[in-house]
């Protein structure tokens, strides 16, 4: 069953929005569609995002974060994703282990080899059908979040800099894995770009774009 669908994208790419748009859409048409997101989505994943977001853990080693968000993925898999994937509901997921990939390993320069290993341990080797990515300057994208810094969550306070190396992580996943992934050009108008997502969704889950 292709039913599992993740979005990622760097902040300000206008993932969240989008998302929801897709969701709205394929609610009117499927009756089993579920919204989940990463870290949290179940009441151990959320006590681990408020722990990870936090702004005052400004100390959290890298390493610490990724085992968070690992144990939070390893969670929601086994509480929530596989079990509605197995009943036959589409899965839609706002970021998953592509995130740790592109934030992680990109752009911390985690060794990429362990954090396939440690996502793929979390994930039991559950891998999306499709992942659809907003691509953005991060020089657009944290620019159209329109916050003060004082207002950034910490994840969001880190520098140009490492957006563009997260960016440029995302670019390097897509590459590997062509046909797994759809690159949306985030910047265009928020309707062209869910009619782009929509078209592909509607083509994975075989109905009408419409
Ligand atoms: P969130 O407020 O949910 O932001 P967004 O709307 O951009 O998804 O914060 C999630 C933050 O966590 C975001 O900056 C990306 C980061 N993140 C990682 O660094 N690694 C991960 O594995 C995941 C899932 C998220």
């Amino acid at each position: 069953m292709n039913q599992f669908i993740t979005f990622e994208g760097i902040e300000g790419s206008g993932k969240t929005t989008q998302l929801k748009m897709l969701l709205t859409w394929l609610r009117t048409r499927f009756d089993r569609v579920l919204h989940t997101r990463e870290p949290g989505g179940t009441a151990i994943g959320d006590e681990i995002r408020a722990i990870l977001l936090d702004p005052a853990h400004t100390e959290m080693a890298p390493e610490a974060e990724i085992l968070l968000f690992s144990a939070a993925r390893a969670q929601i898999v086994r509480q929530v994703i596989r079990p509605h994937l197995e009943q036959g509901w589409i899965v839609v997921c706002d970021r998953f282990y592509d995130s740790t990939l592109a934030y992680q390993g990109y752009g911390h320069g985690l060794p990429l080899d362990a954090l396939r290993q440690i996502t793929h341990f979390a994930t039991g080797g559950l891998k999306p059908d499709l992942t659809i990515y907003l691509d953005i300057e991060p020089e657009f994208g944290l620019r159209r979040k329109a916050k003060t810094p004082e207002e950034w969550n910490r994840m969001e306070a880190k520098e140009l800099a490492f957006h563009r190396r997260v960016r440029a992580g995302y670019l390097a996943l897509v590459e590997e894995e062509p046909e797994r992934w759809y690159v949306v050009d985030a910047r265009q108008p928020v309707q062209v770009v869910q009619e782009a997502i929509r078209a592909r969704v509607a083509a994975l889950l075989r109905v009408a774009p419409s």
